[in-house]
């Protein structure tokens, strides 16, 4: 009962959508009509500006880490990775915001802040490495998975594979459209790196 519970709470939180709060309240509009359409971080920055970016990429950290420290919270024994894959799947398909959600990065990145930190730091140097050599997020982002996934295979830890797998999984499928993009040369690059 406490499992669901917990479960349900995570999916809630990580359904709270940061992005279409901050875009509607401070800017009037709905940032997934704007930019790629994503709600997400990289879009908060190009639709609303940098302060916005910020604000929407640490609160979408916040939702994945908060939901890995829920069965603790609770007293419960429940791995702290099934509230993390709960929330990501929340913010990926939002009930607060018709289902239309993001892209799993940042979200994905709280869970690893919450249940291993020196992996988090380690997909987040490898992310801005990444970008500071492609110039590209979307790619970047799918390319911090894959570093995620063959870390944990390093660290021999089956649930964490399985997870960061599930994770990985997410983040590449929610990037189709960004991959054809960039094959055809028309994903924007960041300009300030
Ligand atoms: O975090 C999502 C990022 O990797 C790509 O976002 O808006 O450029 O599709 P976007």
């Amino acid at each position: 009962m406490i499992t669901a519970f917990i479960i349900l709470l995570a999916y809630l939180l990580g359904s709270i959508p940061s992005g279409l709060i901050i875009g509607k309240s401070f800017f009037g509009i709905d940032i997934r009509e704007h930019g790629s359409g994503n709600l997400g971080a990289t879009n908060s920055f190009r639709t609303l500006g940098v302060k916005a970016g910020i604000a929407v990429t640490l609160a979408d950290i916040l939702k994945g880490t908060a939901a890995t420290l829920l069965p603790l919270l609770f007293g419960s024994g429940l791995d702290p990775l099934i509230p993390g894959v709960a929330a990501v799947i929340g913010h990926m398909f939002p009930v607060f915001a018709g289902f239309r959600g993001g892209k799993a990065v940042a979200t994905s990145g709280g869970v690893l802040l919450g249940v291993q930190p020196v992996m988090f730091l380690v997909i987040f140097l490898s992310f801005f490495l990444s970008l500071y050599l492609t110039k590209y997020v979307s790619l970047s982002s799918i390319i911090v998975a894959v570093v995620a996934l063959t870390y944990a295979i390093i660290l021999q830890n089956t649930p964490l594979i399985l997870v960061v797998g599930i994770l990985a999984f997410f983040v590449i499928y929610r990037h189709r459209a960004n991959i054809v993009r960039i094959k055809n040369k028309t994903e924007p690059k960041i300009k300030w790196m």
